[in-house]
């Protein structure tokens, strides 16, 4: 039976538990697509990217990598890194690579409290929390100018400069996005966060154009903070956000201590969306390749199947996202969990239980 859309997903599992999420969010969509008797389907190129292939070929990815993906729908990633490359080989050469290239300027990281998952925060047991981090994913911190040099002037005479680049228009974009997804949501409200008070003019050009574009959204309450101080309102006052905005590396630490708070990092989804769509977009869970429990079968599947569903909006599936969002929290809530939440299940169980819930 031929279908009648058919989204041909990069699936690029890289590295360690990168390679069992990435085959769990397959599992999943492969079963809402023969669910829905042919009205879709996915039709996925699997990339044999990261570590290992470094190993053969030296490089990361092939050298045509960036053609080989831009015609995808999307591009369905597992984890990069593994102890024999250095990490920011392994990272600047697959990860940072397709973000940058393809301009997957905006990254977003829910932090969901699901059910029957434990937080370490107290008023998670009887306070709704809920909150969307949004990261600028183009330039910031992570925009890679600088070198190292000097190394001639002999033992510790090395000099690294590493500059972190705010643009305007890379600002305006991401500010943006923030407030429009803001006005999705119950709470409209975005909370912009900087370190503008010690980096004088990065992150004060980023406070001038939040000011000037959140005139444009009388209807959205606004507030910013300082990174440090963010960080304590995340753990004390967490029932106060809903989108918070943050340049490449506050929103990269932000977000990790967010899924830890909401119980651990495994449960994290993103997705690096080009939102212009001129090139694939990329979907994959918050965490690393967690070397340390790789290849045993337990790793938590949630973040890298959170990941699937976001994807699933992406390509115009609301309803199907929603049915994952809830097989997750039914999942959860039922009790079949992975170590890392207190459970006792396998990936594989998880992945099971979660494609049983699909239905229910
Ligand atoms: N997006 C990415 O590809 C990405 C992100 C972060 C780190 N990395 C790379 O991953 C490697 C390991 O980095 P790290 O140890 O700092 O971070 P990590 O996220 O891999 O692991 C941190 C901790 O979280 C646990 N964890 C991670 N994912 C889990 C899951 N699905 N289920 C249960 N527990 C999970 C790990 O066991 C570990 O204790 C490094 O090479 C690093 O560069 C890649």
């Amino acid at each position: 039976m031929t279908a009648q859309r058919t989204f041909r997903i990069a699936a690029i599992p890289a590295d360690g538990v990168g390679i069992e999420v990435v085959a769990a969010g397959r599992a999943v969509l492969d079963a809402l697509a023969t669910a829905s008797h042919g009205r879709f389907a996915f039709d996925w190129q699997e990339f044999p990217w990261g570590c290992g292939y470094h190993a053969e070929h030296g490089r990361m990815m092939a050298e045509d990598g960036l053609d080989q993906l831009a015609d995808f729908d999307a591009i369905y990633f597992g984890a990069v890194g593994w102890p024999t490359v250095p990490d920011h080989v392994s990272l600047w050469g697959l990860r940072l690579r397709i973000c940058q290239s393809f301009d997957q300027w905006a990254n977003v990281r829910p932090v969901e409290f699901l059910p029957g998952i434990r937080s370490p925060l107290r008023k998670a047991d009887d306070t709704d929390l809920g909150w969307v981090v949004v990261r600028e994913n183009s330039e910031g911190e992570y925009a890679g100018f600088g070198g190292r040099n000097f190394g001639g002037r002999g033992d510790r005479g090395e000099v690294a400069v590493q500059s972190a680049v705010f643009t305007e228009v890379g600002c305006e974009r991401i500010i943006r996005f923030a407030f429009d997804l803001a006005r999705t949501r119950s709470r409209r409200k975005v909370s912009s966060v900087t370190k503008s008070n010690a980096q004088q003019y990065g992150m004060v050009l980023w406070d001038d154009v939040f000011a000037r574009v959140a005139t444009d959204y009388p209807d959205v309450e606004t507030e910013s903070v300082l990174v440090d101080a963010m960080a304590a309102k995340f753990v004390l006052r967490p029932e106060d956000l809903s989108v918070v905005v943050a340049s490449n590396l506050n929103a990269d630490i932000l977000s990790d201590l967010g899924s830890a708070l909401a119980g651990s990092l495994g449960l994290a989804a993103s997705a690096n969306l080009n939102p212009e769509r001129r090139f694939p977009s990329m979907f994959e869970p918050v965490h690393g390749s967690a070397p340390d429990i790789a290849g045993q079968g337990i790793c938590n599947p949630l973040g890298a199947i959170g990941s699937a569903a976001l994807m699933l909006e992406h390509l115009g599936l609301p309803d199907e996202a929603k049915a994952v969002q809830h097989a997750v929290a039914v999942t959860t809530g039922s009790g079949t969990r992975t170590r890392d939440v207190g459970g006792t299940a396998g990936t594989e169980d998880v992945t099971a239980a979660v494609i049983d819930n699909l239905a229910g």
